[in-house]
């Protein structure tokens, strides 16, 4: 194995979108990167990083790379922010735009331009990977006069959509009318037989074209384009799409299921996460702490029987829709497991008569559901008792299920979601789509269909899916000649 470390090895600066999923994604690259030995600088906001180190075992998982190392920049997030995201509506979401270009971008290049990282023991900063919606970064380095490397940790079907959306506009594609949901969109090439107003990304729905989140997307992507190369965590799945892509990012890295290839080169190396002790170093960067009981609850399940539940990091649900959903699943007859991440629930403190209907579902379920606030979900995902996947189409949830070959129920919440859980259930076909059908019936039938009606023909598919992921990053697939090319542009930068 390469060693990081050392001044001859190129020094990377990684600076994630400062939420979950992108941090997710960005973090098992730096880790893969260090494992083929380059030295790594991971940039966190402050309280990100607070959260980071209470629930994850930093030593364990990058202990072992002299050449890696975490740096903080001020967030403008106050002390007694829940939320890694700090945002649960769109006001938030203006607001942490706000601090972006207020708080994080000035310390960002203050970082990079200052000494503290000039006089880094591993050598001066060669490249600079950052988000891929964090553009002002490209800005630091040109200044800087070092490649700038653009990582899209969403799908890529979601970013040809993006570099559409002008066109979209220009055309009255959008802004469109509640009616039109189901109208098909026919402007975006690929997908003119499947893409309707409902799967465009959540921000289309805005009304007002100068919506700051439509404005944000549209501008990041425009300005993505300056970058020297391009990355994204996916493979030959999306390949059509890829295609497309690569007359706007000719450098484009696809590496993808990035969890797949971290966990591919760590059995390469002679690193074995489990031999320090019997507990397993995950390759997740949990902004939650991981509640490990679940694990035990699943040994005693039956085989392929339980449906996991969860929406990831940022999706709000109201308590109407959480119960919906409980009844549905309960209605269904099969057994779940229900991530609620803490403040994840749209609720007044006065709904007394929703908090007993709760208590006693809660009492009565608890033999065949087990609920909790954040799970180790790469390895319930891969657990043989779970038969399904109940998810909110975040790109990383989708691809951990692919992998895992684990069919899916989506329901998407904003950004890509929407048109992730299109590609789920009408192009990979691996699952169904319940966008914006939030109601018992409609859980209960989905349920039903992926455990039992549509199984077989589902879980064809899935294996496909993940022998295709397999393949991506074998020795000669798609996305590890990918990664290699990757290294080469890294240590050309040097
Ligand atoms: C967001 C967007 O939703 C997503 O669409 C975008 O592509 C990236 O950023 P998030 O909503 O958090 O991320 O979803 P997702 O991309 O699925 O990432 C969630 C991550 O948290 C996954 O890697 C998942 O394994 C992890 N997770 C989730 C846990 O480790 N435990 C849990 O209980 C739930």
């Amino acid at each position: 194995m390469a060693k990081t470390g050392s001044l001859t090895s190129p020094h990377v600066v990684i600076f994630p979108f400062p939420i979950q999923g992108h941090i997710n994604s960005m973090l098992k690259l730096a880790e893969v990167l260090c494992l083929s030995g380059i030295n790594v600088t991971f940039i966190n906001t402050q309280r990100n990083h607070s959260r980071y180190l209470s629930f994850n075992d930093v030593q364990s998982r990058f202990g072992r790379f002299p050449g890696f190392c975490f740096e903080t920049i001020p967030d403008g997030l106050s002390a007694d922010q829940p939320r890694s995201a700090g945002f649960r509506n769109s006001q938030d979401l203006v607001n942490m735009l706000h601090r972006l270009k207020t708080v994080v971008r000035p310390g960002f290049r203050e970082l990079l331009t200052s000494n503290r990282l000039k006089i880094d023991t591993r050598g001066p900063v060669s490249c600079i990977i950052a988000d891929g919606i964090l553009g002002f970064a490209i800005d630091v380095a040109e200044e800087l006069g070092i490649p700038s490397i653009s990582f899209r940790t969403s799908s890529a079907c979601s970013s040809w959509i993006y570099f559409c959306l002008t066109k979209l506009i220009e055309n009255g594609d959008i802004p469109f009318k509640d009616e039109d949901m189901d109208r098909l969109i026919k402007n975006v090439p690929e997908m003119e037989s499947f893409l309707r107003c409902r799967d465009l990304p959540s921000f289309c729905r805005a009304k007002d074209l100068n919506h700051p989140s439509l404005d944000f997307v549209i501008a990041e992507t425009s300005y993505s384009t300056r970058a020297t190369a391009h990355l994204l965590n996916t493979f030959d799945i999306e390949a059509p799409v890829i295609s497309h892509l690569r007359a706007y990012w000719p450098n484009l890295y696809t590496i993808g299921p990035l969890n797949s290839l971290l966990n591919t080169l760590r059995s390469r190396t002679a690193y074995s996460p489990h031999s320090s002790s019997s507990k397993s170093v995950s390759s997740n960067a949990s902004l939650y702490e991981e509640d490990r009981s679940c694990m035990t609850w699943l040994d005693k399940q039956p085989e392929k029987s339980v449906v996991y539940v969860s929406f990831g990091s940022i999706a709000m649900v109201s308590r109407e829709q959480w119960l919906e959903i409980w009844y549905g699943l309960v209605n269904s007859g099969h057994r779940f497991l229900w991530v609620k991440p803490p403040d994840s629930l749209l609720a007044k403190d006065d709904e007394e008569s929703h908090v007993q209907a709760e208590t006693e579902l809660i009492e009565a379920t608890k033999e065949r559901g087990y609920t909790m606030e954040w799970a180790p979900q790469e390895e319930v995902l891969n657990h043989s008792s779970v038969g399904g996947f109940f998810t909110h189409s975040g790109w990383n949830s989708t691809l951990e299920s692919m992998v895992a070959g684990v069919p899916m129920v989506c329901w998407p919440h904003l950004a890509d979601q929407q048109i992730n859980s299109r590609y789920v259930s009408e192009v990979w076909k691996i699952g169904m789509d319940m966008k914006d059908n939030c109601n018992r019936l409609t859980v209960e039938k989905l349920i039903r269909d992926m455990m039992d009606v549509k199984r077989e023909e589902l879980m064809k598919s899935t294996a496909k899916v993940a022998e295709m992921a397999r393949q991506s990053i074998s020795r000669d697939g798609s996305s590890y000649r990918n990664y290699e090319g990757l290294l080469e542009f890294i240590r050309k930068s040097c």
